[in-house]
């Protein structure tokens, strides 16, 4: 008899950011394969205060008003923030003009709030995807290292190798805007899968993409179509592809669709004190440094599955 797969819980800590929310909006519209016990923020793409109203505004957007939203690290562990309006748009969604949030995000901090549920909750209980800078895990983790051995996975939008970097020449932003939380994350044998820039510059969102998105008819479809036109325009004129993209949907695509991915089991080491590369993540592909394995880094999607499977799914939502 064929095995019913059972519902994965996760939390998703994130800094929407567009691309943010389409992937808070595709785990929403995918009850069946996962459960969203909870949203954090935190300071990235935009300050935590934005973050944190944009995340309630997508959850009621995608009719999940249910989640609770924690507010987490409004800066990094010890550089100062760095933001991206320049790609994102002063609000971080620029693009849609959503309601005010009717829900406010809960009185406990994310850290916090990470901590306590990780410490009550089953080993391998619950999965983090984590979309924006790894500030909020790091901490929770220094705060806390018991709380490893409760982690199922770390599925992280962060890091790139062949592709190097977006913010440095040689950094992912996730990465760059705090390398010492990936450091720490990386150093407590968490298991811990990294999708970085390698995969989410072979998944380009296209005019034909966009297109569809709108075409679905509903309030979401709509939304991430306007919210993508936004974002698109920065990496369309700083790449010359013939579409931008698209990266934070793929961490949660990759709980829905693994065989869309592939990737190998490497070491990978943060490089803190780098002249031109800090944030970067260095990559063993070719295994030279006899360095243990530590992470499971993608390195190919199947493009048009994914926005298969993007769209179907946002089609689902209101
Ligand atoms: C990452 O940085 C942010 O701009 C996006 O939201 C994504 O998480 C890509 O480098
Ligand atoms: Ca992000």
């Amino acid at each position: 008899m064929a095995k019913i797969p059972s519902r994965r819980k996760i939390i998703i800590d994130t800094d929407p950011g567009q691309d943010d929310s389409v992937a808070i909006l595709l785990a929403l519209a995918s009850p069946d394969e996962l459960d969203i016990r909870s949203v954090t923020t935190v300071a990235g793409n935009v300050p935590l205060w934005r973050t944190t109203e944009n995340a309630l505004k997508i959850l009621e957007l995608g009719g999940g008003t249910h989640i609770p939203v924690y507010a987490g690290s409004a800066r990094p562990l010890t550089r100062e923030p760095v933001t991206a309006e320049h790609v994102h748009g002063e609000t971080g969604i620029n693009g849609v003009n959503l309601p005010a949030p009717v829900r406010q995000p809960e009185a406990l901090n994310a850290v916090d709030f990470l901590v306590e549920t990780f410490r009550a909750s089953e080993p391998g209980d619950l999965t983090l995807c984590v979309l924006g800078p790894i500030t909020n895990i790091a901490s929770a983790i220094q705060k806390a290292p018991d709380i490893v051995a409760k982690i199922r996975e770390i599925i992280w939008m962060g890091g790139a190798y062949f592709e190097v970097g977006n913010i440095t020449p040689a950094a992912e932003f996730n990465v760059y805007v705090d390398p010492e939380a990936a450091d720490i994350v990386l150093k407590s044998g968490v298991k811990l899968t990294f999708i970085p820039l390698d995969v989410t510059h072979r998944a380009l969102c296209t005019h034909q993409h966009l297109k569809r998105f709108a075409a679905l008819g509903n309030k979401s479809g709509t939304a991430v179509s306007e919210m993508l036109q936004f974002s698109e325009r920065f990496d369309l004129a700083k790449y010359l592809w013939l579409g931008a993209p698209l990266h934070d949907p793929c961490v949660i695509a990759y709980l829905l669709k693994p065989d869309l991915f592939s990737g190998r089991q490497i070491n990978v080491s943060i490089e803190l004190k780098g002249e031109f590369t800090t944030g970067m993540t260095v990559a063993d592909w070719w295994g030279v440094s006899k360095r243990p394995a530590n992470a499971t880094f993608l390195r190919d999607i199947d493009a048009a599955g994914f926005y298969d499977l993007l769209i179907e799914r946002i089609g689902r939502l209101p």
